[in-house]
């Protein structure tokens, strides 16, 4: 596991755009993986700069999203499938063909989690898998508990990811209860992983996934298994780690 505690938030996206920038131009068909939520809003608008002015293509770039409600069509401004068309592939040359993202209206939710397990395997896997980590160690919808060997299927959201949630919608009614998710087992075969994490409210989830005990109870601390994992923060998120060193 690489460690690289940045001074700033911008400073932390600048790097994983980095990484992933030299990814492509090592393979530009590459399968990138991909989360929501505001950590990788930075990494995002730097991948678009790069895209607009250094001319980083997308075009043969295959993404397969972490997560996504179940009960939300496409449209819905709260859907990640939305939330990453507004925010990433509707400014890059991302061919609309090569973009997964788990779908929450599927008629058949098992069928559909298994199908999309197998489009990760027919493309030879994730290369790099971009994560955030939730305040409580959760990564992707894998809360606190999740089996560490588990594959893409139906969460039950716990009732704070709910109520964290909530501000989002109208009301704690309307948000959804549960998601698709790829499971730890799925993300722990990606080739490479690049966790990311900003401001001090992450600070304990970093401290626990980096330097704890590897424990279903702090999902991110899998990663610590993980052969070629990069955790990139800035340094309110490291303000709680006992070795601030990079490297
Ligand atoms: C989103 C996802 C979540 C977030 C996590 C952190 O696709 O998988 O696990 O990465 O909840 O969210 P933010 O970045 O909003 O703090």
């Amino acid at each position: 596991m690489l460690l690289s505690i940045k001074d700033t938030f911008e400073d932390m996206s600048r790097e994983a755009a980095k990484l992933i920038a030299d990814r492509i131009h090592r393979k530009p068909s590459l399968v990138l993986g991909l989360a929501t939520g505001s950590t990788p809003l930075g990494l995002y608008k730097e991948l678009i700069r790069m895209h607009k002015e250094e001319g980083l293509s997308f075009a043969k770039v295959t993404t397969f999203n972490l997560d996504e409600y179940i009960g939300l069509p496409r449209t819905h401004p709260q859907s990640y499938y939305y939330f990453m068309w507004e925010n990433f592939f509707k400014h890059i040359d991302i061919d609309r063909r090569y973009i997964y993202v788990p779908n929450g209206m599927a008629t058949d939710i098992e069928g559909h989690c298994e199908w999309y397990e197998n489009e990760i395997k027919r493309l030879d896997g994730i290369d790099v898998q971009v994560l955030g980590i939730g305040a409580n160690g959760h990564i992707a919808f894998n809360e606190p508990g999740s089996s560490l060997g588990s594959r893409t299927r139906i969460k039950t959201l716990t009732e704070q990811t709910v109520k964290d949630n909530a501000r989002f919608f109208k009301s704690t009614e309307e948000v959804p209860k549960t998601a698709i998710t790829m499971g730890i087992g799925t993300i722990m075969e990606a080739k490479e992983i690049i966790l990311l994490a900003n401001s001090t409210s992450k600070a304990r989830a970093i401290k626990e996934a980096v330097e704890g005990p590897i424990m279903a109870m702090v999902p991110a601390s899998i990663i610590q298994m993980h052969r070629k994992a990069y955790v990139i923060v800035d340094k309110a998120a490291a303000s709680a780690l006992t070795h601030q060193f990079n490297g």
